[in-house]
Order: C-alpha cells, then sequence, then structure tokens
C-alpha cells in the first residue's frame, strides 16, 4: 500500500522573481501539498497570484505565519531570513534559505542535491541554498572533481540582472528603451546603468580586493564539496542580460584531464546537458538556457598554458537552478528521506 504524504509550504518572498518561479515549479514537478501560503512584505498584502487554476492571496509576514508550516521555501534576502528564522524554527518548520544569511554556518547545511544530498540529513531546522553562482559551478565541477580531483578553479562569470532580483530586470528593460529613445537611464537597483553595459559586481570589496559575490564561490564551493583544499579564485561581472548566468572556468587537476573525458563524464552527470556543436561554433548561451532544469555546458578545451588544466564554458538559469530548482529539490529530498514530519499521510 501506497503512503501519501504531503506538506503545508510557506513561500516568503513570493512576489519576487524566485517566489514567482517557485510557485512555476511547485506546480510542474507536482511538490505534494497540503496547504500553500504566500508571505511577502505589507506592500504586496492582498495581491492575488494564481496557482493551479486558484487564486490565492498574499500575506503579510507575521509572528503567526508560520505556525502549522511544515516547509518553509525564503527568498526575501538576508535582513529578511535573518529577522524571521527563529520563529520558523521555533514554530518547527524547516527553512530552506535562498540567502547568504546562514550559508557558512557551521550547524547548517549548504546543499546541492545532485553534489551532496547527504549534508540535509544534518540540519537543525535551516537549509541554506547556496549562491546561485556557486551552485551552477558546483554541478558542472563535481562530476569532473570525483573521478580527478581539481586543485584550484579559476573563474569568470556574466551574470545576468535577475541575480539582483525582479525590479532589477525591469530596471534593465526600462534603461534599454530609455537609451534607445535617446534618454538618459536611470538606476535605482543598480549602481551603474547596466543596459548596453556591464561593470564588476557591485557586492560589498574586502581588504583583499574581492567582493562578496567572488568570496561566496571561493567558501561555499568548500563547503558543499567539503574540501577545503580547493582552491577557488573568481572576477564576477553584472551583464546586460535579463536571466541565466554564464561562466567561463579554467580548471586545474592533480593530472592531465581530456577532454574527451570529461565530454564523456558531464554527458551522462545530473543536471548537466552538454551542448557543443563545434562545426557550428554553437555552445551554451543564457538564452539557450532560460527556463531549463539543467546547466548547459560546452567549449571543453584543453588548457594549451598548463598540462594539467581544462577549459568549460557554462550557461544556467539562474532564477531556476541557481535559486528556485535548488530550493525545491532540497524540499523534495527532505520528503523523501522523512527528513521533516508531513502534515498529512494518507493511504
Ligand atoms: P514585496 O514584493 O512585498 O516587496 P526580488 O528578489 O525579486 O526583489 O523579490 C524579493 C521578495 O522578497 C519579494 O517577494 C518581496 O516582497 C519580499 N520582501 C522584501 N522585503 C521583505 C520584508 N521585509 N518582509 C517580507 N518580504 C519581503
Amino acid at each position: 500500500m501506497n503512503q501519501v504524504k504531503s506538506y503545508r509550504v510557506a513561500i516568503l518572498g513570493a512576489t519576487g522573481a524566485v517566489g514567482a518561479e517557485l510557485l512555476e515549479l511547485l506546480d510542474q514537478r507536482q511538490f505534494p501539498l497540503a496547504e500553500l501560503k504566500l508571505l511577502a512584505s505589507p506592500r504586496s498584502a492582498g495581491q492575488k497570484v494564481k496557482f493551479k487554476g486558484q487564486e490565492l492571496t498574499v500575506e503579510a509576514v507575521t509572528e503567526q505565519s508560520f505556525e502549522n508550516i511544515d516547509i518553509v521555501l525564503a527568498s526575501a534576502g538576508g535582513s529578511t531570513s535573518k529577522a524571521w528564522a527563529s520563529t520558523i524554527v521555533k514554530a518547527g518548520a524547516v527553512m530552506i534559505d535562498n540567502s547568504s544569511a546562514f550559508r557558512m554556518n557551521a550547524d547548517v547545511p549548504l546543499v546541492v542535491p545532485e553534489v551532496n544530498p547527504d549534508a540535509a540529513k544534518n540540519h537543525k531546522g535551516i537549509i541554506a541554498n547556496p549562491n546561485c553562482t556557486t551552485i551552477l559551478m558546483s554541478v558542472a565541477v563535481w562530476p569532473l572533481h570525483q573521478v580527478q580531483p581539481v586543485k584550484r578553479i579559476v573563474a569568470a562569470t556574466y551574470q545576468s540582472a535577475s541575480g539582483a532580483g525582479a525590479r532589477a530586470m525591469e530596471e534593465m528593460k526600462e534603461q534599454a528603451k530609455a537609451i534607445l529613445a535617446g534618454e538618459t537611464p536611470k538606476t535605482e537597483i543598480f549602481p551603474y546603468p547596466l543596459a548596453f553595459n556591464l561593470f564588476p559586481h557591485n557586492s560589498a570589496l574586502n581588504e583583499q580586493g574581492y567582493c562578496e559575490e567572488e568570496m561566496k564561490m571561493v567558501n561555499e564551493t568548500r563547503k558543499i564539496f567539503g574540501d577545503q583544499q580547493i582552491r577557488v579564485t573568481a572576477t564576477c561581472v553584472r551583464v546586460p542580460v535579463l536571466r541565466a548566468h554564464s561562466e567561463a572556468l579554467n580548471l586545474e587537476f592533480e593530472q592531465p584531464f581530456s577532454p574527451e573525458k570529461a565530454r564523456e563524464i558531464l554527458a551522462n552527470s545530473p543536471g548537466v546537458k552538454l551542448v557543443e556543436d563545434w562545426q557550428a561554433n554553437y555552445f551554451p548561451m543564457p538564452k539557450d538556457a532560460t527556463g531549463k532544469d539543467e546547466v548547459l555546458v560546452g567549449r571543453i578545451r584543453q588548457d594549451i598554458s598548463h598540462p594539467c588544466g581544462l577549459d568549460l564554458w557554462l550557461s544556467g538559469d539562474q532564477i531556476r537552478k541557481g535559486a528556485a530548482l535548488n530550493a525545491i529539490q532540497i524540499a523534495e529530498l527532505l520528503a523523501q528521506q522523512n527528513l521533516v514530519a508531513p502534515a498529512l499521510t494518507t493511504v
């Protein structure tokens, strides 16, 4: 006899870019829902959102919002996550947090289900969803690292507007319209115009000159891989792409790693789609990664400057695998492995 378990889920940040994707994925992947609660700031209270043919009403988050909730999918920024985490945990729910607030806490698992699903077992009420560029890189590098340890990663990122949220995507569109109309583009979310431009990622810089986004790639990769030895350096750049990030990765292994072998491994790795047509010069592009679950990987080639080096290129949907899909996969893990109490069990 089959037992069907279903869960009471709340989305904190339901009106944002990732929130909208979470809703779509809960529906598409048929996550077993006993209840779905949509939470945001008081600005959005009363807003109606369609889900499975029904109209749900967005509520402003309050102290009572998490009572009788099993799983909270939080994507409302670090300060909102910090403000509500203890209320969520006290209410007995598991928080899957998309912000960076708890990622490096020793007692908070940082999970990419294709890489370290077992880490979720040790949760104490909070599981962190890694940074988007780190998730995309991990999915592509982990299968190779399993065959032969990667010693060093040199990454350059090409990050879309979506990484800064729904309002940032609108801002870039408005900037493009303004520039084409011969007007001065407005900047509110971004520090500089992004349309027809690019700039190094504008998160805070440390004394070594690295921005927060770059240090997330360094520190989070080590935690996810469970390998403190792996050396990572990155240059993160915001580019005028609406959605889906790309990355150029240079990987240094202990021994030479043939591109053919890397190709064969990646063609059979979970969450990866090999996209290479050398004749047509066709490789992963953000336009093709948009809306896809897989990280598109290609242009795998021998690094001519180093006998143990490989170069590759990837594009992945930042809102999907870089955020919402990874969070839903973690929720699915919790459900499959009984790591959260179900609201209802029916036979
Ligand atoms: P709201 O639409 O009411 O501002 P994005 O990352 O796309 O910008 O989305 C951010 C999400 O986080 C939105 O749903 C936003 O709701 C929500 N949010 C922002 N600040 C708060 C807050 N203080 N409390 C609850 N939700 C918040």
